[in-house]
């Protein structure tokens, strides 16, 4: 019966893809809409009571090219893959509470990449694209300009304060947003010193896969792709050693993965390179995990060998259960790296799984943590020249076209669009008819006004979704710098701690109240 009831739903969706909105009956029903949002109201009147804990933990999930109309389109593909029309489908991020937009520009760039807003992000000032961890003093690929200019990340701050730490991405480990946590680059594209030129490692600076070992003491836990600029040059990957170009890259010679175990040895720690390794691990023993799955990014989730990789909510659920041990809390950065590689390359689809699979991750975070201690933020570093539109019906396949042809041209198009990028086609010298081709594949790349080989970042504003100790903090429309202010506030770590409590991880207190409770401890210890 009930599987009778899903096939005449799913059929009711296929009938909605064919360009007949399909919606439920009690929608049409006024008391439906208004008891929705009286419920909603309930809830909002309920928020006036604000949470002023102070954060034990924080969460930061970046979605790397995540701009609001990915988010939508990945709420409604979400819906779809559990057989709803999608559009009423509520995301894990939906469900936070507070909601602000951050403003992306960088320093020097109107658009801007993904290394200048990490650095706003995780460091708490805006600097030139194409750097990581250094102020707008510092000049791109300058080697000279580093020095002095180094701006140091809440994971230090936190770490600092004497919280564990973790990095978890589903790109290289030393990609441009996890960088910013831990090094100081004039250049994101140092990977390892084969990638830098001779002036600028005669000048001192370091690669960034080195920078991951050698500046913040002991990062706790560390999960993602990039294991090829850990090794020396040619040494042949564990996974594919066959593959020349997955090989080490190191010229230094230096193997920075068995110099992490040697240092490590006594301590509880895990070098792990597969998902096998990873899931047999018990996180209760585990104190320190370096986590290297790939030799370059890991792969889409759409294509991701099961069996080998760990996908995104995997590695957040090993993580959290190692950090959460700290009694001190913990802040975790994830990124669900390669929304942003799917919009680059013109593959939606791969974009929006990769979307939904971070989405995923964060209803993992939920369980494992409790809004009264953990601070959660959500949020995108830029976003991209993706849109859907075209009046498609209630319930039409995201991947779909829209209900009508051009009235130009007379030939379809899908809803999902790019402003430029590699899906620009002409064929006969006019716009490819999409009607030929298999527009749902994985790999379709979405139409484009302008063809370039690599579709471009968006300047648009990104959301911020915030729940937790004082998550309210995150409203209006801010610069993305505010956002590691915010969330050092609530943790009492970094600058500015005067608000806090000197009983650690109380209830924040009045700054007149706490110099009050200071002073009977102090009057209690001296009698
Ligand atoms: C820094 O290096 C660049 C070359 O990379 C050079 O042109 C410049 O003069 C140097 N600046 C200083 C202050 O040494
Ligand atoms: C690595 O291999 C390449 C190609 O075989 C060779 O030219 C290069 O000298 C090798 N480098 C090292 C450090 O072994
Ligand atoms: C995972 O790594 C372990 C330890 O090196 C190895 O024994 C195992 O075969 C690997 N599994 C896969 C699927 O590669
Ligand atoms: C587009 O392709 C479809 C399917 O082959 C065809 O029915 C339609 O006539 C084509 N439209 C134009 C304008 O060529
Ligand atoms: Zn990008």
């Amino acid at each position: 019966m009930k599987a009778l009831v899903l096939l005449l739903i799913s059929s009711a969706l296929i009938s909605g893809s064919l360009g007949k909105p399909v919606f439920p009956e009690r929608e049409k029903d006024p008391k439906f809409w208004n008891a929705w949002a009286q419920k909603t109201l309930k809830n909002a009147l309920t928020l006036q009571d604000l949470n002023k804990n102070q954060a034990k933990n924080l969460i930061l999930f970046l979605g790397d090219g995540m701009g609001v109309p990915t988010v939508t389109a990945a709420r409604i593909l979400k819906g779809q893959l559990s057989g709803q029309s999608g559009e009423e489908t509520l995301l894990e991020m939906d469900k936070f509470p507070f909601l602000s937009l951050a403003k992306t520009y960088n320093t020097n760039s109107q658009v801007p990449d993904s290394a200048g807003t990490a650095t706003a992000y995780l460091c708490g000032v805006k600097a030139n694209e194409g750097t990581v961890g250094v102020s707008a003093a510092a000049v791109r690929s300058d080697c000279n300009t580093t020095e002095g200019n180094q701006v140091t990340s809440i994971l230090k701050w936190a770490k600092d304060a004497g919280k564990s730490v973790g990095i978890v991405t589903t790109t290289r480990v030393n990609h441009a947003t996890p960088s910013a946590a831990y090094a100081h680059s004039v250049d994101r594209d140092w990977y390892s010193d084969n990638e830098m030129p001779a002036e600028a490692l005669q000048a001192g600076c370091k690669d960034i896969a080195r920078q991951l070992f050698e500046n913040i003491p002991n990062i706790d836990v560390v999960m993602g792709g990039g294991r090829k600029y850990m090794f020396p040059k040619n040494e042949s990957d564990v996974e594919y050693p066959n593959v020349a170009k997955h090989s080490g890259t190191r010229k230094d010679g230096r193997n920075l993965v068995q110099e992490w175990i040697t240092k490590m040895q006594n301590k509880n720690s895990h070098y792990v390179w597969n998902k096998s390794q990873l899931l047999s691990l018990n996180p209760a023993n585990v104190e320190y995990l370096l986590g290297l799955f790939e030799p370059g990014d890991l792969p889409y989730e759409l294509e991701r060998n099961t069996d080998t990789d760990p996908s995104l909510t995997e590695m957040v659920d090993v993580a959290i259960k190692i950090l959460k041990k700290n009694p001190n809390g913990f802040y975790l950065l994830v990124e669900g790296g390669r929304i942003d590689h799917g919009h680059h390359e013109g593959k939606a689809k791969q974009a929006l799984h990769e979307a939904v699979e971070m989405d995923r991750a964060i209803g993992r975070a939920d369980l494992l943590t409790s809004t009264h201690d953990t601070m959660t933020v959500v949020t995108a570093d830029h976003s991209h020249v993706f849109n859907f539109g075209g009046y498609t019906v209630r319930g039409n396949t995201i991947f779909g076209l829209a209900p009508m042809l051009s009235d130009v041209d007379q030939k379809p198009f899908t809803a999902i669009l790019y402003g430029n990028g590699p899906g620009y086609k002409i064929v006969n010298s006019a716009r490819e008819n999409v009607s030929t081709i298999d527009y749902q594949d994985n790999n379709y790349q979405a139409q484009a006004a302008v063809p370039l080989s690599m579709e471009t970042h968006g300047g648009e504003d990104v959301a911020v979704f915030a729940k937790g100790p004082l998550a309210h903090l995150l409203h209006g429309v801010n610069e993305q710098n505010y956002i590691p202010h915010v969330m050092a506030y609530a943790a009492c770590i970094g600058q500015n701690r005067d608000h806090c409590s000197t009983r650690g991880n109380g209830e924040h207190l009045h700054p007149s109240l706490a110099a009050l409770v200071s002073l009977l401890t102090i009057t209690r210890l001296i009698c």
